[in-house]
């Protein structure tokens, strides 16, 4: 291989690797959920404290908190109160995605309602769910070991 073919090929590389990068990062900002994402940490009792403000108008908030295998989907009901589900399929404990008003899980197809109960199997149990206590303008939730 000469220079010229040399710097031709390399050049070509490199602008495939540009690209990809840029798709990549395109595909990833399309993957950005609309819905925002509260991360968190719980205190020493498992304890994840969050303030109802943060809900604002939205009656959902998905949970990231570190040190946790699992997201919150942290729900308002219709009279005001809340509850937690743990994101997690209960068929062999792969996380979750939300797909519209769904629960999915990629591993071998099991669906969830947005209140966690089965939609269709593998999976045979609902979702974990937690409850969220509301009090002073905090949500507690107390975290399950799994
Ligand atoms: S782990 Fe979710 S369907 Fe199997």
């Amino acid at each position: 291989m000469n220079r010229k073919e040399f710097l031709k090929s390399s050049c070509s590389g490199a602008c495939v690797a540009m690209s990809s990068g840029f798709l990549m990062s395109a595909l990833l900002a399309a993957c950005k959920t609309p819905l925002g994402v509260i991360k968190t940490s719980a205190d020493k009792d498992n304890m994840v404290v969050i303030p109802v403000s943060a809900f604002g108008q939205s009656d959902y908030k998905l949970v990231r908190v570190s040190n946790y295998n699992y997201d919150l989907a942290i729900q308002k009901k219709e009279d005001g109160t809340f509850f937690a589900l743990v994101m997690m399929c209960t068929h062999a404990s792969q996380p979750l995605t939300k797909t519209g008003n769904k629960y999915y899980c990629a591993m071998h197809g099991s669906q969830f309602t947005h209140e966690g109960e089965v939609i269709k199997g593998p999976a045979a149990q609902s979702m974990i769910r937690l409850s969220a206590v509301e009090l002073k303008g905090n949500l507690y939730v107390h975290l399950r070991d799994l």
